[in-house]
């Protein structure tokens, strides 16, 4: 294992002490307490005196609150239960005598669970304790463990070497839950610790306060804690062990070429961590500054990976920029009164509003007229209705807009004014993105922009393609995400996806054609059984404008959902597959189609959605004692990218709320009925709860129309992109939906089309030839954009595997390109892939949706041929 020659920490000396910190992860099983003890022992080898600090076992703090809450009722045995149910599997795991070795601690938890029942709340100093006993219980099993392993070991408690400052500023419950400790060198620290034998094992997140009470240190709590103690010994350096192999040039869930950073200045990691980066806390970094202090994060799980190292000066003082951050939880305040030029005091009253309410500001821009600020939800708690009162306060001094589920995107890096002029053709992507707020941080360091939360992530992932592309062996940027975790990846059996398993079928398709779309039909029908499944919806139409095979639609067909169309082609395709369908299960959704094709949906007698005046205004004859839907836009447009948002002004669906009125009317004089309302605000939304605010939305507008009995949510169920990212939570949504009012004989309604076939189809082709251009590689293959546009058009990620040499592992980072003469005729960039040879097939995965029905025979390419299994 190689770890020591490759940490830069000073030589062991006098007075080497090192200090090792353990996240949860990394002392939740007896395999990683392998590892760490074969760290420990390495180290002490190398003559360092070691100091260990390590947290809760994973889940162990987040249970201990809950228990906290649940205590208050005096229901809580199960969830204690559970939790030292965690501690003796460990326990034994690893060989011990886990009640033996917990029991006082136990005692300790019960008596406190009791108090608190009989007081009937929780005191901040009570928390506290509770909270304590899970650093101390895990601590007490990895010091008995190493114990027994013939690791010479003291178990510390870390009340006994930390205390937290007298005067916090802010509430009691802060400095009980949040405090400070000093940090200062601390020759008693020394001399208490040198003079006990071997490694010094002790918690993170607790300290004692001036009256030896125990007080936590807030979030982050164990890197500060290992961070205070590095100081107050004078360490050699600290070496963070986390699950995740250092920090990255991006978020890895979201760009799956993010890189590892090889060596970071402190500021630059102070502000990768203020700007969103959730591998440190920042308050961590300042003790560790001030000294200098080197520390390194590494991987528990990879302990032959180098981390990343934080030190003074380390990259040089070369402008560039390091990482690309998202914030989310940001709401975004603007002031707007003319009355603020030369005028005196304006920013002090309105501030003052903030302070008073409690509240913190994050980002400010101001111009002549108005003053932007941001405030960090996840930073600071806002109870319910501080709003409002902050908006009544602001209000007296001038016009407020208040703007929630906003993100910060910051470009980190050091110099980054130098580098503006770099930066230029990234700033294309904010043709499309709306920034509410930019602001330059006056420490050179960050570069921020405030953008809604749904077009972020396209956002990061534009920006970090167009300015991160190191050279080859870069001193900043180390591997790729997906390089690095290689071979830590075993996926569970059975949760591989069905390609993985069908893969020989696939193969063989793939002999026969150049290139092909497969369908997994057992895909669709298990998408479709859990949408029939949802109790909170009467009725699920598939859109099948996202994939009309007929195949497909059998499925749907059979599995009851029903069907939208939205031109007289899907609607021709459904009757013809299906003469004998009953009419209700058709629901037809146009826009901006020929009066011919409503003519045509009327003669079937299937639903009809209207979503414009002009047929009702100018062909009224039609609707005279028809029944239809009406498509509403009520301004919330939603989706993965500004082309599918169908929602708010600049787009061409939908009536708008302002003309409810007139539509009424119309309505009326031409004698039909509204029957149905109807919004769709866009494609691909993860967020379960959109589906209840569009029902609230058109609830509202259902007064305006008493015969309402249908309301139409629309679709645009999203499927994640990248491997890792959630998925959409269909219970959720629909408990949402349960919620929401249901009369009687009010039916709500889905259209979803993606959510059933996305991850149902798989592009497959085969690698024509190979090119290495500077450090670029590219490897093309038979189709591209003529097959699948999606990369192209939206910038859209899909999963790409070599598909004949699944087993291999990967060698090269390269970009997958098409045979197409346009530069956008990329199916993939940035992806790692073992080494790819002529014949090969590579397996384009999640294409199922919006994959066959938009492709094309440009440059007189057909299209890869579709085939259902
Ligand atoms: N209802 C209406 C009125 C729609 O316009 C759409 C999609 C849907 C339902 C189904 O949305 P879904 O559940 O599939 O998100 N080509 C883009 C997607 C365009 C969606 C157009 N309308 C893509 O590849 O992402």
């Amino acid at each position: 294992m190689k770890t020591l020659d490759e940490t830069t920490f000073s030589p062991a000396g006098d007075n080497g002490w090192l200090v090792l910190k353990f996240g949860g992860t990394s002392v939740s099983s007896s395999d990683r307490w392998e590892t760490i003890r074969d760290l420990i022992q390495e180290r002490v080898d190398a003559g360092y005196r070691v100091l260990v600090v390590h947290s809760a076992l994973a889940g162990v703090s987040d249970r201990l609150q809950e228990l906290l809450k649940e205590a208050v009722s005096g229901d809580c045995e199960e969830r204690l239960a559970t939790l030292l149910e965690l501690h003796f599997t460990l326990s034994l795991e690893l060989g011990l005598d886990g009640s033996a070795l917990l029991h006082d601690d136990v005692e300790e938890l019960r008596g406190l669970l009791a108090q608190i029942h009989t007081v009937g709340h929780v005191r901040p100093s009570v928390h506290a304790r509770v909270l304590a006993l899970g650093e101390l219980m895990a601590t007490r099993l990895g010091a008995a463990w190493l114990h027994g392993q013939g690791l010479a070991v003291t178990w510390l408690d870390a009340r006994e070497i930390l205390s937290s400052k007298e005067h916090v500023k802010g509430s009691a419950r802060a400095a009980y839950l949040s405090a400070d400790c000093d940090f200062d060198l601390d020759p008693d620290c020394q001399a208490r610790l040198s003079a006990l034998p071997g490694t010094v094992l002790t918690q993170g997140f607790i300290a004692a306060n001036h009256k030896g009470e125990t007080v936590l240190l807030g979030r982050g709590g164990s890197d500060t804690s290992a961070s205070y103690l590095a100081a107050k010994l004078g360490a050699v350096g600290l070496e963070i062990w986390t699950d995740v192999a250092g920090v990255f040039s991006a978020n890895p869930r979201i760009v799956t070429g993010a890189r590892q950073l090889k060596a970071l200045s402190y500021q630059e990691a102070q502000e990768i961590a203020s700007t969103g980066g959730s591998v440190l806390h920042p308050r961590s970094i300042s003790p560790l500054r001030r000294d200098r202090i080197p520390l390194r994060i590494r991987c528990t799980a990879q302990p032959e990976l180098a981390g990343t190292l934080i030190a003074r000066d380390l990259a040089g003082d070369a402008p560039g920029v390091k990482a690309i951050s998202g914030r989310t939880g940001i709401t975004l305040i603007s002031m707007e009164t003319l009355g603020m030029w030369h005028e005196v005091g304006f920013l002090a009253d309105a501030f003052r509003c903030f302070s008073d309410l409690g509240l913190s500001i994050d980002l400010v821009s101001t111009s002549e007229s108005s003053v932007t600020v941001t405030l960090d939800t996840r930073a600071q708690a806002i109870e319910a209705g501080t709003l409002d009162e902050l908006t009544q306060r602001l209000e007296s001094l001038c016009r407020v807009h208040i703007i929630e589920q906003a993100e910060v995107v910051s470009l980190v890096g050091q110099k980054i004014r130098a580098i503006l002029h770099e930066i230029g053709p990234a700033m294309e992507v904010f043709e499309e993105h709306r920034i509410h707020l930019v602001s330059q941080a006056a420490n050179d360091l960050n570069l921020s922009f405030v953008v809604g939360e749904d077009q972020a992530q396209r956002l990061i992932q534009k920006l970090h393609a167009t300015l991160v592309r190191p050279a080859q062996d870069d001193a900043v940027f180390g591997r790729t995400w997906e390089e690095l975790k290689q071979g830590e990846v075993t996926a569970r059996p059975g949760t591989e996806p069905w390609w993985v398993r069908k893969r020989s079928r696939l193969l063989e398709i793939a002999t026969v054609e150049d290139a092909a779309y497969v369908y997994d039909l057992d895909t669709v029908r298990g998408a479709a059984d859990r949408l029939q499944g949802l109790d909170g919806v009467r009725k699920v139409f598939y859109a099948l404008k996202a994939n009309s095979h007929p195949d497909i639609l059998r499925v749907v067909r059979d599995a009851g959902l029903s069907l939208e169309c939205v031109s007289a082609g899907e609607l021709r395709l459904v009757l013809e597959l299906f003469p004998g369908i009953d009419r209700q299960r058709i629901l037809f959704t146009p826009n901006f189609a020929p009066r011919e094709e409503y003519e045509y949906a009327f003669r079937e007698k299937v639903w009809v959605t209207l979503d414009n005046l002009y047929p009702l205004g100018h062909w009224a004859e039609m609707f005279s004692g028809r029944e239809i839907l009406l498509r509403l836009d009520t301004g919330q447009g939603r989706g993965h990218h500004r082309h599918v948002r169908t929602e708010g002004s600049h787009t061409k669906f939908g009536i708008p709320m302002f003309e409810l009125e007139e539509v009424r009317r119309l309505v009326e004089s031409c004698g039909a009925t509204v029957v149905g309302l109807h919004a769709h605000s866009g494609s691909g939304i993860l967020k379960e709860d959109h589906w209840s605010d569009v029902a609230a939305a058109l609830l509202e507008a259902a007064r305006e129309f008493p015969a309402t009995r249908y309301v139409n949510l629309g679709g645009g169920l999203g499927v994640p992109e990248m491997p890792g990212q959630p998925v959409l939570d269909l219970g959720a949504l629909n408990e949402g939906l349960k919620g929401i009012r249901q009369d009687g004989d009010l039916e709500l309604w889905l259209e979803p089309g993606r959510y059933l076939v996305a991850e149902a189809g798989v592009l497959v082709t085969r690698v024509t030839q190979i090119k290495g251009k500077g450090h670029a590689r590219y490897v093309g293959v038979a189709t591209g954009m003529n097959s699948l546009i999606r990369p192209a058009l939206y910038g859209s990620h899909h999963e790409i595997v070599n598909l004949s040499r699944l087993d291999e592992p990967g060698k090269h980072v390269v970009s997958v390109v098409g045979p197409i003469c346009e530069s956008a005729d990329l199916l993939g960039s940035e992806r790692l892939l073992p080494e790819c040879r002529e014949g090969d097939v590579l397996l384009v995965a999640n294409a199922g949706a919006y994959g066959f029905v938009m492709s094309s025979r440009y440059n007189l390419r057909e299209p890869a041929r579709e085939f259902a299994i």
